[in-house]
């Protein structure tokens, strides 16, 4: 493993192997037990869309291992006025350790990817959002214990989270149902990769994919970058939201989970959320550990 482009180009075992990393770095944490793996490394955090948690968990993150986390905002760098990604990959492969970005297009992370020489972390894009999806398989795993055989529902857009999830949750083992409104479905690479999958459903009915669920997941209808469609795609996902109906039909003891930020009323109720509050912070913070797994993996 070079990079963390998708969830893709993840095996299994590379899933899995993270994940019980995770799970040591946590401890260590909890328990004041020095890891500072990434003594004297530097990553570059470039960001090109607004961040809270995977600003702050990658900051933290890095500071926690030794190593030092550089912010760069794409609209202060040169790659903001039109300097090729190329060309920034080359250099800032002169200079750090590895780099997080956050941008709109897969291709600039994968191009990042090919021209630079350090490892590339992807911090979302439209396409996928990797990091968001290993910690939340790790938080579905502190609380069931397992992942392989559960039942996983997704509500919602079939946007970047829709995908990363799909194919994460698959390669785990988990028995996947989405519901998504006709024209906001996943991205057609990832629905191909289901046709090796019996065991993935996708519905225009969000009670028929909630149906004996062990974890539900949602997100917002419109992502960054689609504020002029947020009118018309209110219209679009009515109806699409995890409440109490949709809740009545999934196991008693269901999850509950959101990468966050949550839009209370649209995509969940703020009842389900509150109930749920418990497990969607302990998601936030999986944040941090997850990705402090994947900092080792590639940087370590
Ligand atoms: N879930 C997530 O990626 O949050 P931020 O947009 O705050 O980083
Ligand atoms: N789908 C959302 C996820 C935010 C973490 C977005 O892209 O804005």
């Amino acid at each position: 493993m070079k990079h963390l482009l998708k969830m893709m180009d993840l095996s299994s075992e590379e899933i899995i192997e993270i994940l019980n990393l995770a799970d040591q770095l946590k401890y260590e944490q909890k328990h004041g037990i020095p890891h500072d793996h990434l003594k004297g490394k530097t990553l570059g955090m470039i960001f090109e869309k607004a961040s809270t948690r995977t600003r702050v968990s990658f900051e933290t993150g890095m500071y926690q291992l030794g190593g030092y986390p550089l912010f760069l905002s794409s609209s202060e760098m040169q790659i903001g006025r039109g300097e090729p990604v190329e060309d920034t990959a080359r250099v800032l492969s002169r200079y750090l350790d590895g780099i997080m970005i956050r941008t709109f297009k897969q291709e600039e992370v994968e191009k990042l990817a090919e021209y630079g020489s350090i490892p590339i972390i992807n911090g979302l894009t439209d396409y996928c959002h990797p990091c968001q999806v290993l910690a939340d398989l790790l938080t579905v795993r502190e609380y069931k214990n397992k992942l392989d055989g559960l039942n996983m529902c997704y509500i919602g857009d079939g946007n970047n989270m829709a995908n990363s999830l799909i194919v994460g949750c698959l390669k785990t083992g988990m028995n996947v149902s989405v519901a998504c409104p006709e024209g906001y479905h996943p991205d057609k690479t990832v629905m191909d990769f289901t046709k090796a999958y019996s065991n993935f459903k996708l519905t225009a009915d969000p009670k028929e994919a909630a149906a004996d669920a062990d974890v539900l997941f949602t997100d917002v209808w419109a992502s960054m970058g689609q504020e002029s469609e947020a009118e018309k795609r209110k219209i679009a996902f009515k109806g699409y939201q995890i409440n109490d109906d949709v809740m009545s039909v999934a196991h008693g003891d269901a999850l509950v989970l959101h990468c966050l930020p949550a839009h209370r009323e649209e995509e969940i109720t703020a009842k389900v959320f509150e109930e749920h509050a418990a497990e969607i912070f302990d998601e936030a913070e999986n944040r941090l550990h997850a990705q402090k797994a994947v900092m080792v993996k590639l940087m370590g």
